[in-house]
């Protein structure tokens, strides 16, 4: 592509933004890169901006400073908020590619009750549910008590990865319902609950990035949300990821993507809902079949941390062609290789946890690629400052050597309080 060098504003400051980061480097056709706010690890990639994904005009400010061409969002926060929509209202700003969905599209991941209508409405295999609010209150309780337990209860609305509660009782379920929408819990976000069929099964994540009209698949990849071995203990961000996922082979990706993918971006299409960007679908394979557990509108964290790395594809040539509404001329790559990454967290994490704590061993590092999250520069060092707080990502010829070196470069990084999973990908 003989496109000139593009200027890039990438939102966010977490493991995925360090990875993008890296990954918008590598491209010739990267001109100067700006994360807002991002972290001690992307600096190495271009230039933090000390500036919150959600201040609108701050970052129309940003665009117009540096002369910006691409705006690519890492979280779902501007997106739902409308940063789409924003940017292109706005005179000065509308011919900047935005490599995300517009407030409409955003609510697929924005609103439970969105999503599963939208997927009743194109047939698209997901769990059965009702929604329920403080008008038919009663109704709900009367509909929790039909279902045999566990019973799913979702808050509508963006709830910090926190708004989904599994509850193993009638009684539990009961007191989840109250808490979300009497008490309100998750403020206006549980105004709205979502009560939905358990499924069990074995979850995946896979992404799309889309034009409107086309869509590449990018390589899929199963997180480790727990924070304990075994897959036990409290939900996190996320622990570690693998990509490729054995268990997505070529039969079952086939019937993702035509039961799933395909009447997703058509939908979307027929729906005139404008959606530009990465579509991530949580799965869940229940007997050889796949349902969707949930959409979200951006990549996955730290999916992303093994997504990227597997992608061989130019990411600032998809983003243009994208722009330009020509996926269908692209080819995807992914890479013959294996990867893993693991996430070292701060100690009480997904709890409290202390910030500050001086990291070392970084230069210790070999064969793995660091991806930061949760860390920040201070006076010449590198410290924590989130839970979590860095990925360790390797290649190899399968996931067991993937994370066979992602756990000896581990074992060099040290903080106060440090934790990690021994034991992601133990399955395969
Ligand atoms: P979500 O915030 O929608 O990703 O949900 C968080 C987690 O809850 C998912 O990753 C699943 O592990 C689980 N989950 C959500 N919905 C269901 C369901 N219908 N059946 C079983 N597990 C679910
Ligand atoms: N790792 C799950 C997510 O990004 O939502």
């Amino acid at each position: 592509m003989s496109a000139k060098q593009q200027n890039i504003l990438l939102l966010g400051g977490g493991g995925r933004e360090c990875t993008l980061a890296w990954k918008l480097k590598q491209s010739p056709l990267c001109g100067n890169l700006f994360i807002a706010p991002g972290n001690a690890g992307t600096a190495a990639y271009g230039t933090n901006l000390p500036l919150s994904v959600t201040d609108f005009a701050g970052i129309k400010k940003t665009c117009l400073d540096h002369n910006i061409d691409i705006v690519l969002p890492g979280p779902e926060d501007p997106l739902v908020a409308g940063i789409y929509d924003f940017i292109k209202g706005d005179a000065d700003l509308q011919h900047i590619i935005v490599a995300g969905p517009s407030k409409e599209g955003a609510q697929l991941e924005g609103s439970k009750a969105f999503s599963k209508r939208f997927m009743e409405r194109h047939n698209i295999p997901t769990a059965a549910y009702r929604e329920f609010t403080a008008a038919n209150y009663t109704e709900g309780e009367a509909y929790i008590r039909t279902q045999q337990p566990p019973v799913v209860l979702k808050a509508d609305g963006l709830a910090a990865g926190k708004g989904v509660v599994i509850a193993q009782s009638t009684d539990e379920a009961l007191a989840a319902f109250h808490a979300m929408i009497m008490d309100r819990q998750f403020g206006e976000a549980s105004s709205k609950v979502v009560i939905e069929q358990f499924l069990d099964g074995i979850e995946l994540s896979v992404f799309a990035f889309t034009d409107g009209a086309n869509y590449v698949l990018l390589p899929e990849a199963k997180d480790y949300k727990r924070i304990g071995e075994g897959d036990t203990g409290l939900n996190t961000g996320g622990m570690g990821a693998i990509s490729p996922v054995p268990f997505a082979d070529a039969a079952f990706m086939q019937k993702v993507i035509s039961r799933i993918v395909e009447p997703t971006v058509n939908g979307l299409k027929a729906e005139n809902i404008i959606y530009n960007g990465f579509i991530f679908f949580g799965l869940i394979k229940v007997n050889g079949e796949p349902y969707v557990i949930e959409y979200n509108c951006r990549m996955g964290d730290p999916e992303t941390e093994v997504v990227m790395p597997r992608l061989e594809n130019d990411l600032v040539e998809l983003m243009l062609a994208m722009g330009a509404g020509k996926l269908n001329e692209v080819t995807v790559q992914h890479s013959a290789q294996a990867a893993g990454t693991v996430m070292l967290v701060s100690g009480g994490y997904p709890g409290d946890y202390a910030k500050g704590k001086v990291m070392t061993g970084f230069d210790k590092v070999n064969g793995s690629m660091l991806f930061h999250a949760g860390t920040a520069s201070k006076d010449g060092a590198v410290v924590t400052s989130g839970g979590r707080v860095l990925a360790i990502t390797s290649y190899g010829t399968n996931i067991k050597a993937a994370l066979a070196k992602s756990y000896e470069n581990a074992a060099h990084i040290q903080y106060d309080g440090i934790y990690y999973r021994k034991d992601i990908g133990w399955e395969f």
